[in-house]
């Protein structure tokens, strides 16, 4: 029942691109956390390539958690100014930064970084 939910809210949400989803699980179990962002995680990788860089934009896995949560905080409070990100952690709660956080952070890091 549980996981129907959680399925019907994730197609509503790669339907809507970045949605907010209050239903978010908050759940300290690790790997229910890691699936979770791997689920919305769809999101990101139609930009971001999980197998390496491209020339614009930035490979994001293999990140530490803090950091790779500082890092959307930063383009959604305007401390990095950069349009297309903004736009979509503004988008995401806590709970789904540190669901994307757990899933990229698990991958093995590809490619350079920005900064
Ligand atoms: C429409 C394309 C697009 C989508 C979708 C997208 N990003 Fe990005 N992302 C970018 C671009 C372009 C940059 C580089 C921005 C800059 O110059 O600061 C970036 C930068 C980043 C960075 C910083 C990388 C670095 O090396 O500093 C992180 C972390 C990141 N994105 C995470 C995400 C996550 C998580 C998602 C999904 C929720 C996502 N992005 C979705 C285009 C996208």
């Amino acid at each position: 029942m549980k996981l129907k939910r959680v399925r019907a809210a994730v197609c509503a949400l790669i339907a809507a691109g970045f949605t907010s989803f209050a239903t978010a699980q908050s759940s300290d179990d690790d790997a229910r956390l890691k699936a979770y962002g791997k689920r919305l995680s769809s999101q990101c990788t139609n930009c971001h390539r999980i197998e390496g860089s491209d020339d614009r934009i930035p490979s994001i896995a293999g990140w530490p958690t803090e950091e790779f949560i500082f890092v959307l905080k930063a383009y959604r409070d305007g401390g990095r100014a950069e349009p297309t990100m903004a736009a979509g952690a503004h988008r995401l709660d806590e709970n789904q930064m540190k669901a994307l956080a757990s899933y990229f952070g698990s991958l093995k890091p590809s490619g350079p970084r920005l900064r």
